[in-house]
């Protein structure tokens, strides 16, 4: 993950995975690392639980960590893109210059 965005080439037709859980190794894309961030949420929670430190408020109120998992991408054509880097763009996958203000 870094502060500014990603220039990149998406060729028409190809889809793309943009990491947004920013784990990858392979930013602006996806690596596959979100299912390792995504079991050590889980794990944790599930802890949590068996220490009682999260309590039960019924049906559908356990916390549930965040699926973290990757947008897809489908290129309509060639295209140069700022793909965001530091992951807190409103315009996902695309900057937006939020990074400016982070
Ligand atoms: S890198 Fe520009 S908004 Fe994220």
């Amino acid at each position: 993950m870094k502060n500014k965005p990603y220039a990149v080439k998406l060729e028409k037709g190809k889809t793309y995975a943009w990491c947004q859980c920013a784990g990858s190794k392979n930013q602006p894309f996806c690596d596959g690392s979100h299912e390792k961030i995504n079991e050590k949420e889980n794990n944790l929670i599930e802890s949590l639980v068996d220490v009682n430190m999260i309590t039960s408020k019924g049906e559908g109120q356990r916390l549930i960590a965040k699926d973290e998992k990757p947008m897809i991408i489908k290129a309509e054509k060639d295209a140069e893109v700022n793909l965001c880097g530091c992951k807190q763009s409103d315009n996902a996958p695309y900057c937006n210059e939020r990074h400016l203000s982070i």
